[in-house]
């Protein structure tokens, strides 16, 4: 069993290149983004302020979140209504990097994070992967591009969904999470010493791939 550890800044395309990678090594992908998302989205519909600690963590305990793997992906459900298809949104975005600044809320994550990766050869995407929930994993990939790039990204991912916002919202939203995520004090978004900087500004989906695949295969002798 083997586990890839790949963190980076919001839009940098981990989940698209990690599904990519999880179906090459017929590996699992844990997209731990999508954990915040759900909590976030449970709070958005209770109506409660995404930022209002008092108010969260002592409804942690109602919340119980699962996940399916599926040939499609991850699905994810919060007291077992499938949410997967609600999270992608601008909203949501923000809402999860606030709550991901919460100890409880990172705390109350952990357990399922790491339980999966011990069960599980995994390629696993997220913010503090190498840093925290995962620092023995056998590959670590810090992967980034410039916010400009990633911005750009996000937006023609909005537009398929029909959300209609600006480049520039997304510009300043992409730079805003990843202040939030940068600066918060439990595991903020940092490379780990011994990850491996994967800048794809310049690189196209399957260039990004490649070279990750390469990283892995020279690690893992697969
Ligand atoms: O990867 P993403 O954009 O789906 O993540 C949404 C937010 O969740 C992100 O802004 C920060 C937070 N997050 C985190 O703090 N730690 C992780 N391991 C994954 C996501």
């Amino acid at each position: 069993m083997f586990s890839v550890a790949l963190d980076g800044p919001a839009g940098a395309g981990k989940s698209t290149i990690a599904k990519e990678i999880a179906k090459k090594f017929q590996i699992i992908h844990v997209d731990t983004g999508a954990m915040y998302r759900a909590i976030a989205l449970y709070f958005i519909k209770h109506n409660i302020d995404t930022k209002d600690i008092n108010s969260i963590v002592p409804k942690l305990d109602s919340i119980k979140i699962s996940i399916n793997f599926t040939e499609q992906g991850q699905r994810i459900y919060i007291n077992n209504e499938d949410i997967t298809d609600d999270i992608r949104t601008a909203e949501v975005s923000m809402g999860a990097s606030n709550v991901s600044a919460i100890p409880e809320v990172r705390a109350f994550l952990l357990d399922t994070q790491r339980d999966l990766a011990k069960h599980n050869s995994v390629i696993m995407d997220g913010r503090d992967i190498g840093t925290v929930i995962l620092p023995d994993a056998t590959v670590k990939i810090f992967l980034t591009a410039k916010a400009e790039v990633r911005a750009t990204r996000r937006l023609k991912e909005y537009q398929e969904k029909d959300e209609n916002v600006s480049f520039e919202e997304v510009l300043r939203d992409v730079i805003k999470r990843d202040e939030n995520d940068s600066s918060r004090a439990t595991a903020p978004l940092k490379q780990a010493d011994d990850a491996f900087l994967v800048d794809t500004s310049d690189m196209d989906f399957n260039q990004s791939v490649e070279y990750i695949s390469n990283i892995i295969k020279e690690r893992t002798q697969k």
